[in-house]
């Protein structure tokens, strides 16, 4: 423990206190000129309800100290998921902060920001000096909020929020001396997740004949088309499945896959046949139904820390596979 405050690294201070997992909020007043200000600050905190009344700190050198010094009011929007742009725009000095933001009438004067998961118009109510910091507490006016995930931040930098999960199975684990499955296993539950989600789209797949070898053909060529034989086979290398000349000839038999327009012969480019295109049409409107009713149960704020979390999980394991999304700014 470390116990001499004049001694203590400010860069491993600031690091323990990052351990505080916090929102991002960005708040706003306007100069008597009329000129808006706003600043990005994680030290807001919920102070009373009733009265309902909110806090947060702002540096001393901050070049708006003076502004929200003297000021009747300002605004507490509560950043989205969406909003780490905003979130960094609001943290640099020297920039136009405002420029091509779309905002919101507020009663007091002090801008209101779009898109975030909930906004607090306050009216200045008390200032304390705090050391470096001057801390504000506001009294709410008023107030809204969304179902939008909030962006949080722990140990600089921006996270997500994801609630606690409840055991995945409560059956006593066998001692199989180190061979059994535990349900922390990774491996175990992206493997039984991916299945559990598979189970909804086996309908279609069965109503289509269709394996998860031609699923992953079609899935892909859905995506990006046309794809030369070797092309499809480096895509789908990480699966298991092996696209070579006696599964593109099944396909084919089958007509699920059909030669490109420009083919010039008989090894492709391939690209789906009308048929193939129903059929992944079929998979799909199920994945839809299958990923909405997903997302009802978890609730969006979950939804949004799942899809961070299996992005993490890709880039971490990609054994380098070929873009399969073109960037938006590519040709
Ligand atoms: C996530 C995050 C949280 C921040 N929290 C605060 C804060 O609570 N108080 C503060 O004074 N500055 C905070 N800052 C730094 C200010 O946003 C930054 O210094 C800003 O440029 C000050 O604007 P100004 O100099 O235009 O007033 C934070 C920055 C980030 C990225």
């Amino acid at each position: 423990m470390q116990t001499a405050p004049s001694s203590f690294d400010p860069r491993d201070f600031r690091r323990a206190l990052g351990t505080f997992a916090t929102g991002v909020t960005i708040v706003t007043a306007r100069a008597q000129d009329g000129t808006p200000v706003g600043i990005t600050a994680n030290s807001f905190n919920s102070v009373s309800l009733q009265p309902p009344m909110v806090l947060w700190s702002l540096a001393n050198t901050a070049r708006t100290r003076e502004v929200f010094s003297t000021s009747s009011h300002w605004n507490v929007h509560i950043l989205s998921n969406a909003q780490e742009q905003l979130s960094n725009r609001f943290a640099r000095a020297g920039e136009d902060k405002f420029a091509g933001l779309a905002l919101d009438e507020s009663a007091f004067g002090a801008p209101l920001l779009r898109g975030c998961s909930a906004r607090f118009e306050c009216r200045s109510a008390f200032q304390y000096e705090g050391g470096d910091h001057t801390i504000f507490v506001g009294e709410v006016v008023a107030y809204d909020s969304c179902a939008l995930p909030p962006l949080l931040y722990l140990t600089g930098e921006y996270a997500l929020a994801s609630r606690k999960a409840a055991p995945v199975s409560t059956e006593p684990q066998a001692d199989l001396a180190g061979a059994s499955y535990s349900e922390d296993l990774l491996g175990y539950l992206l493997g039984r997740a991916h299945f559990q989600f598979m189970h909804h789209l086996r309908p279609a797949l069965q109503a289509y004949q269709l394996s998860d070898a031609d699923f992953f053909v079609l899935s892909l060529l859905s995506v990006r088309s046309p794809l030369s034989q070797a092309d499809l086979a480096a895509h789908l290398s990480y699966t298991g499945v092996h696209f070579d000349a006696a599964l593109c000839q099944t396909m084919l038999a089958r007509q699920l896959l059909a030669a490109a327009p420009d083919a010039a012969g008989q090894a492709g480019p391939w690209q789906i046949s009308a048929h193939g295109r129903q059929a992944i049409a079929a998979v799909l409107a199920l994945a839809t139904q299958a990923e909405e009713a997903l997302v009802a149960r978890l609730g969006e704020i979950e939804a949004a820390a799942l899809r961070n979390l299996l992005k993490h999980l890709i880039l971490a394991t990609d054994p380098g596979l070929p873009k399969l999304w073109r960037s938006p700014s590519a040709p």
